[in-house]
């Protein structure tokens, strides 16, 4: 890999195994020498793990513009001290999540636009953010994530802000995901109910050619 690093986002509902598919991937570039950076939005800085937690009390009510805003804090301040000096030393960043999660969640589920979520984004994080080097969206059915998230849900015996929503709400996180697909033909779509090891090698073969130039 030469100079500028390369970065990977991997997105889409809760319970599409986001984690899950990001440690096999981790593991395996490991064993081929790579060291990846993982960040996950929000946080992976003192203030974002702050913001971050803040932001799934579901006990703290807020205006939905408010929370995009904290998402936007926490997000500005993971560009700045983590994702571009690793980028500039020429790392590969592997990122779960990244502000598409604000265009779905807080733009379309939440219903302050996609465009205006688009905009309030473009004012604070610059190009290379906003277009990272792959986005593999994984989308899934409807139904499968809802088991796989009220077994996580059942284990951790509470819910946060996001996984308390109600069925519409992660319909219109389906639709929205669709949604940002459709705008963009250059974004790979995986679908996250196939077994974790196709997933992973499907992501490593996209991966390859960035990783070759
Ligand atoms: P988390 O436990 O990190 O879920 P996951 O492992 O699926 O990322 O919780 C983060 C929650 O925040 C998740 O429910 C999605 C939500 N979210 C937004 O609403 N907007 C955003 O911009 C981001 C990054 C996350």
């Amino acid at each position: 890999m030469t100079k500028a690093g390369r970065y990977i986002v991997i997105e889409g509902v809760d319970g599409s195994g986001k984690s899950t598919i990001l440690e096999h991937l981790t593991t395996q570039l490991i064993a081929t020498n790579l060291s990846p950076v993982l960040i996950h939005e929000p946080g992976g800085t003192a203030i974002g793990e702050q913001i971050r937690t803040a932001l799934k009390d579901r006990h703290l009510p807020r205006h939905t513009l408010t929370e995009l805003l904290l998402f936007t804090a926490a997000r500005y301040q993971s560009w700045q001290q983590v994702i571009a000096p690793a980028l500039e030393q020429g790392n590969l960043v592997l990122s779960s999540r990244n502000y598409l999660s604000s265009l779905v969640y807080q733009g379309h589920a939440r219903g302050l636009g996609i465009k205006r979520v688009q905009q309030i984004t473009e004012q604070f994080l610059p190009k290379r953010y906003l277009q990272p080097d792959l986005t593999v969206i994984l989308t899934i059915n409807s139904q499968v994530a809802k088991m796989r998230r009220s077994q996580r849900n059942h284990q951790a015996s509470t819910q946060d802000t996001f996984e308390s929503q109600g069925q519409t709400f992660q319909d219109k996180l389906t639709e929205g995901y669709e949604l940002i697909i459709k705008q963009h033909p250059d974004y790979h779509q995986i679908d996250a109910d196939q077994p974790v090891e196709l997933i992973v090698d499907q992501i490593r073969q996209l991966i390859a050619p960035l990783l070759r130039k």
